[in-house]
């Protein structure tokens, strides 16, 4: 599961909250600069140790009788408790989780010998070399409470047939039937559309900031649109990639947290205009809520039975497959 990006704990201390399976979890970057996961429970009483979203800490403390916790999960401080018979601190060290990088995006497995991230992610492997992922950063983040299963969300991102009439804005400067797919079967799902020459998915249709990478002149013509199975959906512009972090809440509600990333030098020149994207996007993005909103209270009727799909519709069937491939 995609927690969030690298450019969230970029000092020592650094650390924000994740919820993954249920679980709360803490991501934070230790003081060797390593980025640690831990279950966000106390070993003493078990009580939640941080309750922020995300933040900055020398240690971690517990709220209930401040037992402290270095950033590497070691148990460091126990108030009061010299002299318990056969209690040694090093056998409390905060209960790890398995944390690994992928183009600079952190991911967390709750499995307890998980598949190394660098195989699940090998098809992928240089693909998106170009964007600079790795060193990008998030401009502004919009947090999404979409009444609807996540399911909906990956199906709905996953087509262009309902771009003519949910999307008229962005159909205007990239065709909705443009759309042509290179990654057809599997966790990783997706291909590319075209945009307008010289335009870009903004407000104004113009490019709203330095390139994140170094493009060759083809790429300034098509915008790649990717869902990376079980939780990511990625976005790759020329002049900035867009980010949505799913995070389900029920079987009817998904927050979904939407990040547009720059170049870090982009935010320092007089070109720079994120809103003009995130504008767009935000816009678009509610377009898609509603009609996945819709979708959800029409598939919770009993007259509801699935139709077929349209040839517009195969990547959405090559994500039923995976779904239901990766549920055994
Ligand atoms: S529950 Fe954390 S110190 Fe007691
Ligand atoms: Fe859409």
């Amino acid at each position: 599961m995609l927690v969030g990006h690298q450019s969230r704990v970029v000092q020592a201390g650094d650390f924000f909250t994740a919820e993954v399976a249920g679980e709360s979890l803490i991501i934070v970057r230790d003081k060797r600069d390593a980025i640690r996961g831990f279950y966000n429970v106390c070993r003493h009483r078990g009580s939640r140790l941080i309750e922020n979203r995300n933040g900055q800490c020398a240690a971690i403390q517990c709220p209930y009788h401040a037992w402290t916790y270095a950033l590497d999960g070691r148990l460091l401080g126990t108030p009061h408790m010299e002299g318990v018979p056969g209690f040694d601190k090093a056998e409390y060290s905060l209960h790890p989780v398995n944390v690994a990088l992928w183009e600079g995006f952190i991911f967390v497995n709750l499995a307890d010998s998980p598949l190394p991230l660098e195989r699940w992610f090998a098809p992928l492997a240089e693909k998106f070399s170009r964007w600079n992922l790795p060193c990008l950063r998030s401009a502004r983040r919009i947090d999404y409470d979409v009444c609807a299963n996540w399911k909906l969300i990956f199906q709905n991102y996953s087509e262009c047939y309902h771009c003519l009439g949910v999307h008229p804005e962005l159909s205007k400067i990239s065709p909705h039937d443009s759309s042509e797919n290179d990654l057809t079967e599997g966790q990783f799902l997706g291909g590319f559309m075209r945009i307008a020459s010289d335009k870009s998915l903004t407000m104004s249709g113009h490019t709203c900031a330095l390139p994140v990478g170094n493009f060759g002149d083809q790429d300034f013509r098509f915008v790649f649109y990717y869902s990376i199975f079980p939780n990511m959906l990625l976005s790759l512009h020329t002049d900035y990639v867009m980010l949505h972090q799913l995070e389900p809440q029920s079987p009817e509600r998904t927050l979904i947290f939407c990040d547009w990333f720059f170049h870090s030098e982009a935010f320092r020149r007089e070109d720079f205009k994120p809103d003009d994207a995130i504008e767009f996007w935000d816009m678009v993005n509610k377009q898609d809520w509603h009609v996945c909103e819709l979708s959800q209270h029409g598939i919770s009727s009993r007259a509801y039975e699935p139709g077929p799909y349209s040839a517009r519709e195969s990547i959405p069937a090559a994500w039923d497959r995976e779904y239901l491939r990766q549920l055994g």
